[in-house]
């Protein structure tokens, strides 16, 4: 048996605009996802989080699955066009009025909430008006609105999230213009990471002021094991530089106060603008094996791995990953406390003739991960959770609904849910603290 500590907390996560939908009641605002969805060849097959898994009408039911599956914590976000649909002023009633249902009915299922307060959509209008986050006047709305969300529940909420993954908003959505906004402009990208943190610093003070005792604030970062394609310098500096843009860009900021040299070296002077944080939730799904591309600012080139195994996604399964990302967060950033917000894999589940879906590989993965996660923690690393991305189904950004992720399976032309052998796997680890 595998036990993880007394302490340790098992969650499940979603996100707003993957799964809500309802993007066009109660007065919700557009957001940059909206709008880059609705632009033809953005989106795999044209989908869109405009119907998304209903989320929105069925947060009941699907809560009644996360208590049958005994999940401890909730991970979701909060949709910032619901609250503030025009990015600043005027406050949407209705739009509290939906996370007042959410949260009070994941208190009376004993699940607790942790909510992320930005998970990429941003109001379109500040888009439009002021060039969304490529602008310091984004952070300074953002603050705004996180007073307005953590002091309505600032005594029911106590574990927030400023942001999720600012490196990939940053540059999928700055840089590279495969998320949204879909901007192509690599100097902007930086500078949009800059303002990421900026905002996030504006955020910190302001959640813990409209708390009690209880708050705990952090910010969600994605990890990737990086390894050189080839065994030369060249190869083993475009690691070193991609470890730099994706990790050490905002860990350092956050955890030491100062951009990284090497990195700062390519761009010229910035300074971040941060705070101290409770805890940091971090995301791992797989590794890069990366080599020199042409470009010196963002030209990677990745190589396949002979003999691994992917997943759908095309993401290689490197579960030893995981555990070099805690150990380096816990030696090398002291970090105090760590959630494990995202971990999982999208393959294509079907529904098998007994009504079953029957999802070996998604098991094998949460165990092969789980395994590593424990070893982790053994090796002292503050643990305190781990999360499962995503408790269901959901719109998986430029692919659409082509990604299955969930350990509850969504028929999106019914809207039924259906928990897989992988939901069922995770309920008995969870029951179990552990794997046997
Ligand atoms: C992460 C995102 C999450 C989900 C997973 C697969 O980067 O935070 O919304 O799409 O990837």
């Amino acid at each position: 048996m595998v036990q993880f500590p007394e302490h340790f907390r098992w969650g499940a996560g979603t996100y707003s605009y993957q799964v809500e939908g309802a993007a066009n009641e109660d007065g919700r605002g557009e957001s940059i996802w909206d709008r880059f969805c609705s632009v033809p060849g953005n989106i795999l097959h044209g989908d869109s989080g405009l119907v998304a898994c209903d989320h929105y009408h069925r947060y009941r039911e699907d809560i009644g699955l996360m208590k049958e599956l005994g999940v401890q914590m909730y991970h979701f976000s909060v949709a910032w066009p619901r609250i503030v649909p025009q990015g600043r002023g005027q406050v949407n009633a209705r739009g509290l009025d939906f996370y007042d249902r959410l949260v009070d009915t994941l208190l009376e299922a004993g699940i607790e909430p942790y909510a992320t307060l930005y998970h990429w959509d941003l109001p379109q209008i500040l888009q439009d008006e002021q060039g969304g986050w490529g602008s310091r006047d984004t952070a300074y709305a953002f603050a705004e609105y996180v007073d307005i969300v953590s002091r309505h529940f600032g005594d029911r909420i106590h574990n927030w999230l400023t942001l999720n993954e600012p490196a990939v908003t940053a540059f999928e959505g700055y840089e590279d213009g495969i998320h949204a906004p879909g901007l192509r402009d690599s100097r902007l990208a930086w500078q949009t990471s800059h303002h990421f943190l900026l905002a996030h610093g504006l955020a910190v003070p302001i959640i813990r002021a409209n708390g009690d005792a209880r708050t705990r604030v952090g910010i969600t970062l994605n990890f990737t094991a990086l390894d050189p394609a080839t065994d030369t310098e060249e190869d083993r500096e475009a690691v070193r530089f991609l470890d730099g843009k994706l990790h050490r860009w905002f860990l350092d900021a956050i955890f030491r106060g100062a951009y990284p040299a090497d990195v700062l070296a390519k761009l010229g002077a910035l300074v971040p603008e941060t705070q101290p944080l409770d805890f940091l939730g971090a995301n791992y799904y797989t590794r890069s094996v990366v080599g020199r591309g042409n470009n010196d600012l963002v030209d990677f080139t990745s190589v396949r791995v002979d003999g691994a195994e992917y997943t759908a996604m095309d993401w290689e399964i490197y579960p030893q990953g995981i555990y070099d990302m805690l150990v380096r967060l816990h030696r090398e950033y002291a970090v105090p406390h760590i959630y494990l917000v995202e971990n999982g894999s999208a393959f294509p589940d079907v529904v098998e003739d007994d009504g079953r879906i029957h999802d070996p590989r998604r098991i094998n993965y949460l165990r092969e991960h789980l395994l590593q996660v424990h070893a982790a923690v053994a090796q002292g690393v503050p643990l305190d959770g781990y999360s499962v991305w995503s408790l269901m189904d959901n719109f998986e950004w430029s692919l659409g609904y082509s990604m299955r992720f969930g350990i509850i399976h969504i028929d999106y032309a019914t809207q039924k849910r259906r928990i897989k052998d992988s939901g069922y796997w995770y309920r008995n680890i969870i029951a179990n603290n552990g794997l046997r």
